[in-house]
């Protein structure tokens, strides 16, 4: 029988206590456990970036991640962001420049341009696309998602 763990973390703002396998991910846990279905799962090995949430402040692969290893931690989520609005700028420039399509990128997206945002002042097209590198978009050709993101951290509109 496979190891259980008991583990305590605060995911958006809120502590939670589960028993967790030892090898289950941080996002199979947040989806599964959670029901916070907005982390995709693509690739599952680190390369896709669908999987992306915030731990204790920084953007991490939820697919490389193991819930216990989140033990004690702060998670946060496409959801708790969008909850608290710290996303809704960077939302709206997604929308009105039609920076998704099928939308299955588009929460691991929006987590990484929030962290170049909320790090960064101002930032070229080529640090954009360098910051996003490790998210893949199947649909966009990436232009409109860079738009947004400049649009934003640039303040251009
Ligand atoms: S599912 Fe985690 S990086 Fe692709
Ligand atoms: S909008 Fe479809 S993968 Fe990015």
């Amino acid at each position: 029988m496979e190891h259980a763990n008991d583990i305590t973390l605060t995911v958006n703002g809120t502590q939670v206590s589960r028993r967790v396998q030892a090898r289950q991910h941080l996002v199979d846990f947040l989806r599964e456990e959670l029901g916070l279905t907005g982390s995709h799962l693509g690739c599952e090995h680190g390369v896709c970036g669908a999987c992306t949430v915030r731990v204790n402040g920084e953007i991490v692969r939820g697919c490389l991640m193991l819930a216990v290893q989140a033990d004690g931690c702060r998670v946060d989520t496409v959801e708790g962001l969008t909850d608290s609005k710290e996303l809704s700028e960077i939302q709206r420039a997604f929308h009105q420049r039609n920076a998704l399509q099928c939308g299955f990128c588009t929460p691991g997206m929006l987590m990484a341009a929030q962290d170049l945002i909320r790090h960064g002042r101002s930032a070229s097209r080529e640090r954009i696309r360098e910051h996003i590198s490790g998210n893949y978009c199947r649909c966009t050709g990436y232009q409109a998602i860079v738009d947004a993101i400049e649009e934003v951290l640039n303040g251009k509109a």
